[in-house]
């Protein structure tokens, strides 16, 4: 279904359904920038243009299985605009698969699917990443509950939209602290290793390592040769650069027969995660930067350190380019539901802002494709990428 980015054509192209009276806002995942901007996007015109109940549930899927929420308000909205995180907290729970407190894991679908009936619930808004998706979808399957989906992860890795909210502020902390590191690696004449989160998808590793200028990126799709790695670096300093940044992410590991060609669709993800979970183990508790680091001083002879950013990548005031985009999805959200479109994810195709059938999205990966501009752009500044 090829669909337009006109609201007018919306309607039309699911047919007209009961409008919602009373709408349920979760946050599902890893948290991130512009969460709450969401929320506040979806929340505002619900409660003001629209007319709609708006029931915030807590701490994502778990909160709909426990029956733990919290009615909002206009001044739930208020002030969240520029505030990290979820105000309604957040979980990685799985209705399917819901820990209980032996440690087991219990199928509490008809749980979730009851409670979305007691609460009265007309649809369901699902801010989460791919995994929530999938969640969403299932439940949308089973419960024939009315879902609409709102793309978020740091990872920017959610298939069916070109860009995810909380990239943008990821992206900007990263090259931040590569700005940061520059100075400190070239009084020491170090190679400094920075870590990113990214465990299937390299899109912030490669985004923020152009933006910061690194040396070398390492990206989960493109399996790496370290002695390419350590050439590219040996090479440097013959010509007089005494220091390098080295951006890995944490998925990003030596390539391996098996893996060495490229995986546009994440298709060959099951092998890559085994891969990475070896080197994983291999890395040990230092993780893949402190690793990495120790490989790279070892073939060069140049001192290195490592940076692992970590939890900051997630952590506090969105952008205002994050702000934007999670707002304009919120609204879109709330005017689809308005409507009575049902089953999507709102999504950024270019310009535009449209509806993409959860089908589409849920369990696929949007990895970085080998032929991506961005690949391009990085190896024309002289980058390398571990595979040349
Ligand atoms: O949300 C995605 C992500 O940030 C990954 O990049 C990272 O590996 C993971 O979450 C960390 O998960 P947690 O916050 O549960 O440790």
């Amino acid at each position: 279904m090829g669909w337009t980015s006109r609201p007018d054509d919306w309607g039309d192209q699911v047919g007209e359904q009961a409008r919602a009276r009373c709408i349920g806002i979760l946050t599902s995942g890893g948290d991130c920038p512009a969460l709450n901007a969401a929320i506040r996007g979806v929340g505002k015109p619900a409660l003001s243009l629209h007319g709609m109940e708006v029931i915030g549930i807590l701490d994502g899927f778990r909160g709909l299985v426990e029956n733990r929420t919290r009615t909002l308000g206009e001044g739930d909205f208020s002030g969240i605009l520029t505030k990290g995180g979820t105000f309604l907290g957040t979980s990685r729970d799985k209705p399917h698969r819901m820990p209980i407190t032996d440690g087991s894991e219990v199928d509490l679908t008809a749980v979730a699917i009851t409670n979305y009936r007691r609460l009265h619930l007309d649809c369901l808004v699902c801010l989460g990443g791919g995994g929530t998706m999938k969640n969403a979808l299932r439940l949308m399957k089973q419960g024939d509950l009315r879902i609409v989906g709102l793309p978020k992860t740091i990872d920017n890795d959610v298939w069916g939209t070109d860009v995810c909210f909380g990239y943008d502020t990821a992206l900007t902390i990263v090259a931040e602290a590569i700005d940061r590191l520059h100075s400190t690696a070239d009084s020491h004449h170090r190679i400094m290793v920075v870590e990113t989160m990214g465990h299937n998808a390299g899109w912030l590793a490669l985004g923020a390592g152009v933006a910061g200028g690194a040396d070398v990126i390492l990206i989960p799709e493109i399996p790496y040769n370290l002695d390419c790695v350590a050439d590219s670096l040996v090479s440097r300093l013959r010509r007089g650069r005494r220091f390098s940044i080295v951006v890995v992410a944490e998925g990003a590991f030596p390539a391996t027969p098996a893996l060495a060609e490229g995986d546009p669709e994440g298709k060959k993800r099951k092998k890559r995660a085994q891969a990475g979970e070896a080197l994983a183990s291999v890395a040990g508790a230092g993780g893949v930067g402190a690793w990495l680091a120790a490989e790279l001083q070892q073939r060069t002879h140049l001192e290195a350190r490592v940076t692992v950013l970590g939890h900051l990548q997630r952590g506090g005031t969105p952008t205002p380019a994050d702000r934007l985009l999670a707002t304009r999805l919120g609204t879109v959200a709330a005017d689809l539901i308005a409507r009575g479109v049902y089953g999507v994810m709102v999504a950024i195709r270019g310009r535009e802002c449209v509806p993409v059938p959860l089908e589409e999205v849920a369990g696929r990966l949007r990895t970085v494709p080998l032929d991506h501009p961005l690949i391009e752009t990085a190896r024309r500044v002289g980058t390398c990428l571990g595979d040349e």
